[in-house]
């Protein structure tokens, strides 16, 4: 983003004190309009105040649109049922970064690009023999991926276009193979080197389930899902991870350090690990009968208890990635010729009861991306641990098209958020032997 798009679209008014203050509204090309604050402290000595970031637009931005209501998703306009359909995440990740899809020539060479970075340097393979081998996949990731910036920390200059896009291609070529190599250590199972005449999603199965002792098939149907999985994780507008990423990358942090940091939080339940949670939530309500005891326990105010998977701060409506998940849930199953997975059975009848339920009614609450996608990952083979760390790889080429254009936007700085202050006014210190 080289210069704001956004458009004058008249006034608000602030009457405050008997004083009032005129505040310029700004208009995107889709979705809610914005009262521009950036005088208001200065003007009236007012802050807002949003906790949760609720109604408050961070920053301007073309990457992604969400129309929570209508349950619409745009990465650059085109809609992910769409993309999900008819493209693949390398064009999409392309797509993401670029701003347009690619034509044949272009894509060639962003293909050969992402390929020729598979490779992580072979001293980092000693990072992942720190950790326990029951360590959480995130928490490797986490690690490694910073680990990263020891690389190359000194050879990017986030100030440098060429080098800022280098770092994004090895950021999206990396992240496959480091998640590979996560699972191989939790196994025991030693490293998968890629293979460059393999494609994206292909060289990222034949990493994690190929062992040196036999050949190893891509099932192209398994792989259609998990790119199509790949897809559907790829961008969300500013999600806590990726404003997470943005505010790292506001200080001028090396963009390994701002994608383990969005690493980090995206690992948390409430966000993706949602994923995981879901999955073992619906293993633990095991069966279709025990389903209403779960529903009381997450409308009851008292237990803390939530349907993983279900809720979304913006979709108000059907997430529209969790009805794709759901085709692809059942693609794989069909594929593998599971007619009977009784958790798809629980899902499916969890979901029938909620969207009945007044409760959920009321509050908006939906299955959102995380609801069928467990099930669609453990069908193709990964373990529950590692739901979180597939969610990371996809949403990379997000977090790194969302910091490429917070570096580039003119009006960008250093994120700094501030408060309301309610605690101690000033107090005088009193000497230890008089308290
Ligand atoms: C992701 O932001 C993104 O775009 C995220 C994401 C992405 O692609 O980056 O889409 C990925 O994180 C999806 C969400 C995955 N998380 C879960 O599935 C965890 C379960 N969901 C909830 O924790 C919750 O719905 C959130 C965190 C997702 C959204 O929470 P909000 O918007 O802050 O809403 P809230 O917590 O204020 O809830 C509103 C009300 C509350 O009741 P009241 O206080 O009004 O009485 O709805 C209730 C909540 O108690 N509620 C739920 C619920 N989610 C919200 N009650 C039961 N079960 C739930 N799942």
């Amino acid at each position: 983003m080289n210069q704001s798009k956004a458009v004058p679209a008249g006034s608000a008014t602030l009457v405050y004190e008997n004083k009032s203050f005129e505040l310029p509204v700004l208009a995107g090309t889709e979705g809610p309009k914005v009262v521009d604050i950036r005088k208001l402290y200065g003007e009236a000595d007012l802050f807002t105040y949003d906790p949760g970031f609720t109604s408050t637009a961070s920053c301007e931005s073309d990457i992604t649109f969400i129309d929570g209501d209508r349950g619409i998703l745009l990465y650059r306009g085109y809609s992910i049922d769409e993309l999900a359909e008819h493209s693949n995440f390398l064009e999409v990740c392309y797509l993401l970064l670029y701003g347009k899809l690619p034509n044949k020539q272009q894509m060639l060479g962003f293909d050969r690009a992402i390929t020729r970075h598979t490779m992580v340097h072979e001293q980092l393979a000693s990072f992942f023999h720190g950790f326990r081998r029951d360590a959480h996949p995130m928490a490797i990731m986490c690690g490694v991926v910073g680990a990263l910036s020891a690389f190359y920390h000194d050879s990017t200059d986030i100030n440098d276009p060429r080098q800022r896009e280098i770092a994004s291609h090895r950021l999206i070529a990396k992240i496959p193979t480091i998640a590979a190599m996560a699972y191989k250590y939790s196994t025991g199972q030693p490293f998968v080197y890629p293979l460059n005449n393999l494609g994206y999603t292909d060289n990222f199965l034949r990493m994690t389930f190929a062992v040196p002792a036999e050949e190893y098939r891509v099932n192209p149907v398994m792989s259609k899902a998990l790119d199509t999985v790949f897809i559907l994780h790829a961008d969300h507008e500013q999600n806590a991870s990726t404003s997470t990423v943005r505010l790292a990358g506001s200080s001028g942090a090396n963009p390994f350090a701002c994608i383990a940091a969005g690493i980090a939080c995206l690992w948390g339940p409430a966000h993706g690990g949602a994923n995981e949670a879901a999955l073992k939530m619906l293993e633990e309500i095991g069966t279709v009968d025990r389903i209403p005891e779960f529903v009381r326990r997450a409308k009851d105010p008292n237990d803390n208890f939530r349907l993983m998977g279900f809720g979304h701060r913006v979709y108000k409506n059907y997430d529209p990635r969790a009805k794709a998940m759901q085709v692809q849930c059942h693609a794989v199953l069909d594929e593998l010729g599971i007619h009977d997975e009784p958790l798809l059975k629980v899902a499916m009848e969890l979901e029938r009861i909620a969207l009945q339920d007044e409760y959920f009614v009321q509050k908006k609450l939906y299955p959102n991306i995380d609801f069928y996608s467990g099930i669609t990952l453990r069908a193709l083979g990964f373990p529950t641990s590692m739901f979180t760390a597939l969610f990371a790889l996809a949403r990379t080429v997000g977090w790194i098209a969302q910091w490429m254009e917070m570096i580039e936007d003119p009006q960008q700085k250093i994120g700094r958020p501030r408060q309301l202050y309610t605690g101690a006014t000033p107090l005088d210190y009193v000497p230890l032997d008089r308290r």
